[in-house]
């Protein structure tokens, strides 16, 4: 089992979610408000680069726990739909997931995802 854990564009999450509805299986996803940085910001709204190196931009975060084997068809899909090509269109990442508890039925593993 994996974690993919997306930061997006804002403005992109209704067609990924849409994206991620109509591949069909998709067992859950958590989606939360951010903020963050990375290694280059933008140009302010005059084309200026901004000087304040602490700013921090408004992100979507998306968080989806798969098997292991429908982990590049969600990763692909959440690239093509929240690519725009500027800077700023986030980062997926992958990580390991131990272990799954269903609370109300005490299922763990892949069976409670
Ligand atoms: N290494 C990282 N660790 C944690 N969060 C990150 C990391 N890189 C980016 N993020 C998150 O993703 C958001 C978008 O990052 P962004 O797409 O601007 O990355 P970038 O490396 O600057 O790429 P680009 O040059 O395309 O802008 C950041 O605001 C931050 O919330
Ligand atoms: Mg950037």
């Amino acid at each position: 089992m994996k974690e993919i854990k997306a930061i997006i564009q804002p403005f992109m999450l209704a067609q990924v979610i849409d994206a991620l509805r109509e591949l069909g299986g998709l067992p859950g996803v958590t989606v939360s408000e951010v903020q963050g940085f990375a290694k280059h910001r933008p140009p302010d709204a005059d084309g200026q680069p901004q000087e304040d190196p602490i700013g921090y931009a408004k992100k979507a975060k998306l968080e989806i726990v798969v098997p292991d084997e429908d982990v590049e068809r969600v990763v692909e899909i959440i690239a093509a739909k929240a690519h725009t090509g500027r800077a700023g269109d986030g980062k997926i990442f992958v990580l390991p997931v131990d272990d799954v508890v269903k609370i109300r039925t005490g299922e763990r593993g892949p069976a409670a995802i």
